[in-house]
C-alpha cells in the first residue's frame, strides 16, 4: 500500500492515515523503502491504485481534531512568534552566556523565552541555546535551573547527552539570520529559515539532513499555481472558492543517508505564504503561496522561506504539469520531479 504520493495537505484524511499510532515498523520499513523511489511517476501509478480505498474516507477538514487532541500541540499556539518550545531528554552543551546556577524558572518556556530575548532585535545574538532542569525528581536542587548557551555553530549543536535518561530539556533559538538553509534544486535554491521554537523535532530532523548534504532523496512532485483564486501576496482574492489550485508546491524531504522515522505533530501556526510545512507526520512536505486562513491549524510548521526567494517557488509552479485527480481532489503533478538537496547557504 502506498500513503506516499500524499494528496492535498488540506485532506483531513491525510492525518486519519499519518497520525495513526506509530506501531509502526511495518511504516518505517514502508517510509524507508519508499524514500528510494526517486520517481513521481512510480508514486502516482501505485497511488492512483488506492483512490478507490481513500475516497470512501474522504472529507474536508473533519477526520483530524480528535486526532490531534494526543497532546503535542496546542491549538492556542497559533503564532510563530509565540512558539517556545525545547526537546526533553536532550542536553545541549556550549559556551556557557549565562549560568543556570543562580538562574531558574518554573518552567522551560521561560527558559527558553530568556534565551530568545537575549537574541532578538538587532543586536547581536547572546544566546542561542538554553537547557533547563526539567525532571523534578532527579533534577534535586537544580530543578528550574536554565543555563543560557551559545552553539558555535547553531546548525551543528553540540549535543552532550539525548539518552532518555537525561534531566534536561533544551532548544535552539534561531535570531535573525540564523538558522538559514536551502532546498537547493536545479531550478535554484530556496532559502528557508527554521523554527525550532515552534518544531523542535522537525528542525533536528532538517539539521541531520543538512550534515549529509550530499544525500539524495528528497524531490517535489506538485506544484500548484494561485489560479485566480490566491493573488500575488497571498490573500484569497476570489472567494467563490478556496481551491483547486491551491496555490503550493509539494514533495517529500527525507534523504537516504537519514531515515524517516515520523515525526510527531508539534506547533501548528496558521499557513501563510511563504510556510513550510509537514502534511502529516511527513516526511511528505509542502510549501504555501497563499495564506490559507480556512485551514484548520493542524501542519506542524518548521520553517518559512525567506521573502526574497518566494519567487523562486512561483517558478516552480510555472514548470510543466500534468492534472490528475487525488481522492477526488484536482491536482497538478509535477510532469519530472525536481530534486531537492538540502544544504547550508
Ligand atoms: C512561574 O513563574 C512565573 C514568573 O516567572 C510566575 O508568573 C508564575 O506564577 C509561576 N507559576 C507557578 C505555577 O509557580
Ligand atoms: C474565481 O475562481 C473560479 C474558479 O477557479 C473561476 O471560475 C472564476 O473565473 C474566478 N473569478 C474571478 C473573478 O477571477
Ligand atoms: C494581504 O496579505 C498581506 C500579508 O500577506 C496582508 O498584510 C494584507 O493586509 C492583505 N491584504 C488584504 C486586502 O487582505
Ligand atoms: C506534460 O505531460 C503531459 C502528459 O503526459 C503532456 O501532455 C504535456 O505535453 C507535458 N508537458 C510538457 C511541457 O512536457
Amino acid at each position: 500500500m502506498q500513503h506516499r504520493a500524499r494528496p492535498s495537505p488540506i485532506l483531513g484524511l491525510e492525518e486519519a492515515t499519518a497520525a495513526a499510532p506509530r506501531s509502526s515498523s511495518s511504516k518505517y520499513a514502508l517510509d524507508q523503502e519508499a524514500g528510494w523511489r526517486p520517481f513521481l511517476v512510480l508514486s502516482a501509478i501505485t497511488f492512483s491504485t488506492c483512490l478507490a480505498v481513500y475516497f470512501a474516507l474522504f472529507p474536508f477538514f473533519t477526520a483530524s481534531s480528535s486526532l490531534h487532541s494526543s497532546g503535542f500541540f496546542d491549538l492556542h499556539e497559533t503564532h510563530i512568534s509565540q512558539c517556545c518550545r525545547g526537546t526533553p531528554h536532550l542536553e545541549l552543551w556550549g559556551r556557557v552566556a549565562r549560568s543556570g546556577d543562580s538562574h531558574t524558572f518554573n518552567s522551560s518556556v521561560h527558559c527558553c523565552n530568556a534565551c530568545k530575548a537575549m537574541c532578538s532585535g538587532d543586536g547581536p545574538c547572546l544566546c542561542n541555546s538554553w537547557v533547563f532542569c526539567s525532571d523534578s525528581e532527579k533534577c534535586g536542587n537544580r530543578f528550574g535551573q536554565c543555563w543560557l548557551k551559545m552553539q558555535e555553530d547553531p546548525l551543528i549543536p553540540d549535543v552532550q547527552d539525548s539518552s532518555s535518561t537525561s534531566m534536561w530539556t533544551s532548544g535552539l533559538i534561531y535570531g535573525k539570520d540564523m538558522g538559514i538553509v536551502a532546498l537547493e534544486t536545479e531550478h535554484g535554491s530556496v532559502r528557508v529559515k527554521l523554527l525550532p521554537e515552534c518544531a523542535p523535532k522537525s528542525v533536528a530532523y532538517v539539521l541531520e539532513m543538512v550534515k549529509n548534504g550530499r544525500c539524495t532523496g528528497s524531490y517535489y512532485y506538485r506544484a500548484e499555481s494561485r489560479g485566480s483564486i490566491w493573488d500575488e501576496l497571498g490573500n484569497w482574492s476570489n472567494k467563490s472558492t478556496t481551491g483547486p489550485p491551491y496555490g503550493l508546491v509539494q514533495g517529500s524531504l527525507e534523504n537516504h543517508c537519514s531515515p524517516f522515522k515520523g515525526i510527531e505533530t508539534e506547533a501548528c501556526p496558521n499557513i501563510r505564504r511563504g510556510t513550510v510545512g509537514w502534511i502529516g507526520n511527513g516526511p511528505d512536505f509542502f510549501i504555501s503561496l497563499a495564506n490559507h486562513n480556512e485551514w484548520h491549524p493542524k501542519y506542524t510548521v518548521f520553517a518559512h522561506v525567506l521573502p526574497a526567494d518566494i519567487p523562486l517557488v512561483e517558478k516552480l509552479v510555472s514548470l510543466p504539469t500534468t492534472t490528475s485527480v487525488w481522492e477526488g481532489i484536482r491536482v497538478s503533478v509535477l510532469n519530472e520531479s525536481v530534486s531537492i538537496r538540502v544544504k547550508r547557504v
